[in-house]
C-alpha cells in the first residue's frame, strides 16, 4: 500500500490544533497510533479481556494466545531465534533497567568496566551510574564527533579486559545518528565483553536483525513503532537470560513457592512477574503487523526523503545551525538558531498546529559536549510528507521574525 494511503489510518492526524491542521512532527518522542492499534485494543477490552496464563476458561485461552502472538511478533521483528527471548516490558527504560539489576549486578565488579557513549539518553546513562557506584565499578564515554558520531578508534582504545558491558545507543534520539553498531559489537567481544543496543529510536525505522547484529542485548519501546505505551521490549541471548538473576519477583515468574525457598519460571516468564500490561502487548502486534505491511524498504526510502528535503530546507534560514550532521542518519534534523531560545520556538510553532520537541531531549551531557541549553528536534514517521515540511518552514520563517 502507498504511504499515502497509510496516512489515512492515523485519525489523529486529521485533527485540528490551534485552529490550523496538525503537524506532527514529535515522532521521536512518540508516534501517533493506526486504527489497527485502536481498535486491538478496544477489541480486547470488549471482546476477551482476561488474565493470562492462569485461567482455563475461553476468555483467559483467547487473551493469552494473542498474547504470545505478540511474543512471536516481536521475535520476527527483530530476528530472534527463540520466543524465550523476548522478554516484556514497560519500555526501553525498564528493559536497560532489568539489564543493570540483573546480569549487571551479577557480573559487574570493583574496578571492572561500563563504556557508555557521550550520545545516551538518561536512560542508558543512569542505570549504569547506579550500579558503577554500588559495585565500585568505572564508567567510561565514548566521545562524540563534531558532526555527532561516535569516535570509533577512540572507542576501540577504551577496550580492555577491564570491559565487561558496552551500551550504546543505535539511533541518537537527539541528533539522528546511526551508530555503527556492528563494528561496536565485534570490537567488544574481541575483549569479551557483552553489548547492549538501545534500540528505542531505531526500532520503527530500520531493518533490526539481533542474530546478525550478534548482540546480547537488544531494548526497543512499543510507543515508538505505532503501538501503545507502557510496553517494552527486552532481547537477550538464551544463555545469558538463563543465568542471570531474577529481576522482580512475584506471581507467574515462579515455579513453586514455599516459605523455605522458591524456584523460577522458565525463560521468559521468569523475568515477567505479577500481571502483565495485556491490552497494549496484544495491541503491539497490530503495529508491527502495520509496519511489516508498509514495509521497512519502503519506509526508510520515504523517510531519507523526507530527511534530505527537510535539510537542504533548514539550511537556507538564516542564523539556524543544524546539530548533528552525522553521514548516516535517521529522519530527524535538530536544530538552534542563533539569540532565539528553542523553547521559544517550540511555543510558537505549537500556536501554529506543528509540534516539535524542544529542549535537551534526555541527553543533556551531549548538550554540554556542544556547548547549547538544548535543541528544536523535528522527527518523521512514515505518514509525514513534503507539504509538512514546507508548512515547518514557513512557520520558522514567521517565528523567527517574531522573536529576533
Ligand atoms: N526519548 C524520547 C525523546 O527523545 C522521549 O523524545
Amino acid at each position: 500500500m502507498a504511504l499515502t494511503d497509510l496516512r489515512q489510518q492515523f485519525p489523529i492526524l486529521s485533527r485540528m490544533v490551534k485552529g490550523k491542521p496538525l503537524v506532527y512532527f514529535d515522532n521521536a518522542a512518540t508516534s501517533q497510533k493506526p486504527q489497527c492499534v485502536i481498535d486491538a485494543l478496544t477489541h480486547y477490552y470488549t471482546y476477551y479481556n482476561a488474565n493470562i496464563h492462569r485461567g482455563i476458561h475461553t476468555l483467559a485461552e483467547e487473551a493469552t494466545m494473542a498474547y504470545e502472538a505478540t511474543r512471536e511478533a516481536v521475535r520476527e521483528f527483530v530476528g530472534a531465534g527463540a520466543t524465550e527471548e523476548i522478554i516484556f516490558t514497560r519500555g526501553t527504560t525498564e528493559a536497560i533497567n532489568l539489564v543493570a539489576f540483573t546480569w549487571g549486578r551479577q557480573n559487574i565488579g570493583p574496578g571492572d568496566e561500563i563504556i557508555i557513549s557521550g550520545m545516551e539518553h538518561h536512560s542508558n546513562i543512569v542505570p549504569w551510574q547506579i550500579l558503577c557506584e554500588e559495585n565500585h565499578a568505572v564508567l567510561k564515554i565514548i566521545p562524540v564527533t563534531d558532526e555527532g558520531e561516535l569516535a570509533i578508534e577512540a572507542f576501540k582504545e577504551l577496550l580492555s579486559s577491564k570491559t565487561k558491558l558496552v551500551s550504546v545507543v543505535h539511533v541518537s534520539n537527539s541528533l539522528g545518528t546511526i551508530n555503527a553498531v556492528n563494528e561496536i559489537v565485534t570490537a567488544a567481544h574481541l575483549v569479551g565483553a557483552r553489548v547492549l543496543v538501545d534500540g528505542a529510536q531505531s526500532a520503527v525505522h530500520l531493518d533490526i536483525d539481533v542474530q546478525k547484529m550478534d548482540c546480547d542485548f537488544f531494548a526497543f519501546s512499543g510507543h515508538k513503532v505505532y503501538g501503545p505505551t507502557g510496553v517494552g521490549v527486552l532481547y537477550g541471548k538464551r544463555e545469558l537470560l538463563q543465568d542471570m538473576p531474577v529481576f522482580q519477583g512475584g506471581g507467574e515468574m515462579i515455579k513453586e513457592v514455599t516459605f523455605e525457598k522458591t524456584t523460577f519460571n522458565d525463560l521468559p516468564y521468569k523475568y515477567e512477574a505479577g500481571t502483565p500490561n495485556i491490552a497494549d502487548t496484544i495491541a503491539l502486534k497490530a503495529a508491527l503487523d502495520f509496519i511489516s505491511a508498509a514495509g521497512k524498504d519502503q519506509i526508510r526510502l520515504h523517510e531519507a526523503a523526507l530527511l534530505a528535503y527537510a535539510t537542504a530546507r533548514l539550511k537556507t534560514i538564516p542564523g539556524l545551525s543544524i546539530i548533528g550532521e552525522a553521514k548516516d542518519k535517521a529522519s530527524l534534523v535538530s536544530f538552534i538558531v542563533k539569540d532565539v531560545h528553542p523553547q521559544d520556538i517550540g511555543v510558537l510553532l505549537d500556536n501554529m498546529g506543528i509540534a516539535v520537541r524542544t529542549g535537551h531531549h534526555c541527553t543533556q551531557p551531549l548538550m554540554k559536549r556542544f556547548g547549547i541549553p538544548g535543541t528544536v528536534r523535528a522527527s518523521f514517521a512514515l505518514y509525514n510528507n513534503l507539504e509538512e515540511i514546507d508548512v515547518l518552514i514557513a512557520g520558522l520563517g514567521k517565528t523567527i521574525k517574531m522573536l529576533a
